[in-house]
């Protein structure tokens, strides 16, 4: 049975733990899909084209080593404001989150355009500044500060919310988790227990 939960937000709020421990807990697929746009980035700065390098992505492609660094984090951000990147990657992700069995599906524009019939959606956010320091604390030893962390975290929101393509933002039926004073355990429990009465509905 097909069964898709749309979880949007900003980086760094907790969204890729929260997916991956309820894709765990129910026994569903989960789909990172900021890897497409990291994908697509890493390709760009290896010289691609960034819509021929959308319209040729392949799953092999979101292996690659380099897509959790910050420059890729970066050329990810820039393509994604690109209406033809974007709708490149519409059907690989609509694949994904029909498929049986079940799918978390993490994102920016999940609950709003990918998948607007989801069965639950989230978006779980965190102030800019717990963010930052979360970021902080990942990239310690390598000799950056947290104003430039927290600065690269207001740029990219602001880059993600104000684009005209698929904007990040909370669909209307969307439940908000603020995971700024939540540890893990507490977002997850809030999320599972939102889906499990749905599942009840
Ligand atoms: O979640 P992330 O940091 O891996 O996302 C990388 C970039 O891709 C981020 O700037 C926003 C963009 N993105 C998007 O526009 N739509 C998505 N569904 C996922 C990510």
């Amino acid at each position: 049975m097909a069964f898709t939960i749309a979880i949007d937000g900003p980086a760094a709020a907790g969204k890729g733990t929260l997916s991956k421990a309820v894709a765990a807990h129910f026994g569903f697929g989960h789909l990172d899909t900021g890897l497409l746009y990291r994908a697509v980035g890493a390709k760009m700065l290896d010289g691609v084209e960034p819509v021929a390098a959308a319209q040729a992505l392949d799953v092999g492609d979101l292996d690659r080593s380099d897509l959790r660094s910050a420059a890729v984090a970066e050329a990810a951000s820039k393509v994604a404001v690109i209406a033809e990147v974007r709708a490149a990657l519409v059907d690989f992700q609509r694949a994904f989150a029909r498929r049986a069995g079940g799918a978390v599906m993490d994102g920016r524009d999940i609950g709003t355009v990918i998948c607007p019939e989801a069965e639950v959606k989230f978006f779980v956010t965190a102030s800019a500044e717990v963010r930052a320091e979360r970021r902080f604390r990942e990239l310690e030893d390598s000799g950056t500060t947290y104003e430039a962390v927290l600065a690269d975290v207001r740029a990219r929101d602001e880059r993600d919310m104000t684009r005209a393509e698929a904007p990040l933002k909370p669909a209307e039926d969307a439940v908000t988790i603020d995971t700024s004073a939540l540890s893990i355990d507490e977002a997850v429990a809030q999320a599972i227990a939102v889906i499990e009465a749905r599942q009840q509905d």
